[in-house]
């Protein structure tokens, strides 16, 4: 365990030799935590911050007001302690060929670093030709995660790893770099400080204002949608807003039959509260059914539709490509037709 900052922690996993394959990830991708606080099971997924060929993995998990899992973390979690460990997930990704020689530009806020410095660590060392830039925005120096790393990777690949911190809290003399990431600071980094056109692929992680300000301001730049990734910070049951549709406010079908397949077995259940997601209606009749955020984000859900048709509410997590594959995240989906068939194996 090491700490990064008064309020985050970073935890190493030990994981047992023979389930190391299991655990191999790609830069960007999270793992979902498990434990049982106060009689009450809570996950929890964070992303994992060490380069897949580090030997290391390595979550950051920082502690925000009544977090109950991430002030376990912070103030009791110790080392040799035990926890649940997902395998890692997540399309937040980026692939490495050390024949490339691209261009990469991430925009993070605070914890948001916490996947783009696995794939900044994952650029510089694995294509030697390629650039990484990042605007970073926290509240001041001391809350910034990964400072000192951030440091030592910038003095050691000089001419290409470009950072830019951008303060809320603390004025270090320059307007264009005190105050957050939104419309107008990202409309001048992308005017000013890039050639939006030259870059190869955007990594956007942070809270909903600031991916929807820097999207927009790419977008309207004349980047193509396909090179803009982007994760969200959600918190646990909450539906994020803007892209929101306010399921609440639809017709429901009235009753639903659904079938699911999950680890080979199949259940089959009515369906019959419209307003309620299919996860939770399936985890009153299936056990462990598989879940994290529950906001859209961590695909700890995703299943595939198989028959019938289904209404997603938000679907952050999910690449295009897998939408219209037939992919949905299940605690945002509501059916749609009298018969659903889905799977959770495919
Ligand atoms: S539980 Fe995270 S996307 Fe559904």
């Amino acid at each position: 365990m090491r700490r990064e900052t008064p309020d985050c922690v970073s935890v190493n996993f030990d994981v047992p030799p023979n389930l190391k394959p299991e655990y191999e990830f790609l830069p960007g991708q999270h793992l979902t935590l498990k434990k049982t606080i106060d009689g009450t099971e809570i996950r929890r997924s964070y992303s994992i911050c060490s380069r897949p060929e580090q030997g290391e993995l390595r979550v950051a998990i920082k502690q925000v007001a009544g977090g109950q899992f991430s002030i376990f973390a912070n103030e009791k979690l110790g080392v040799g302690d035990e926890l649940e460990v997902m395998t890692p997930m997540g399309n937040f990704t980026l692939e490495t060929a050390p024949q490339n020689s691209k261009h990469y530009v991430a925009f993070a806020a605070g914890s948001g670093i916490t996947p783009v410095i696995s794939m900044l660590k994952t650029v510089l060392q694995e294509e030697p030709r390629s650039h990484f830039t990042l605007f970073y925005g926290n509240r001041n120096t001391e809350s910034i995660i990964f400072r000192d790393e951030i440091e030592d990777l910038k003095n050691e690949y000089l001419t290409r790893l470009s950072v830019h911190h951008i303060l809320s809290q603390e004025d270090l003399g320059a307007d264009l770099f005190f105050g957050r990431i939104d419309k107008d600071k990202s409309q001048r980094f992308c005017t000013r400080l890039l050639d939006v056109l030259d870059v190869d692929a955007f990594y956007l992680c942070g809270p909903e204002p600031m991916i929807f300000a820097v999207k927009s301001t790419l977008l309207e730049l004349g980047v193509d949608e396909k090179n803009i990734h982007f994760e969200l910070f959600t918190t646990p049951g909450a539906s994020a807003g803007i892209l929101n549709k306010a399921w609440a406010s639809k017709q429901g079908i009235g009753t639903s039959k659904i079938t699911l397949t999950l680890d080979g077995n199949t259940f089959t259940y009515n369906h019959d509260q419209p307003s309620e997601t299919i996860l939770d209606a399936a985890s009153k009749t299936v056990a462990d059914m598989p879940f994290a955020c529950k906001g859209g984000v961590c695909c700890t859900c995703k299943a595939k539709v198989l028959q019938g048709e289904v209404e997603m509410e938000v679907c952050y997590g999910l690449e295009r490509d897998e939408v219209e594959a037939g992919y949905i995240l299940t605690c945002q989906s509501h059916p749609k037709t009298e018969t659903v068939v889905l799977s959770f194996d495919e």
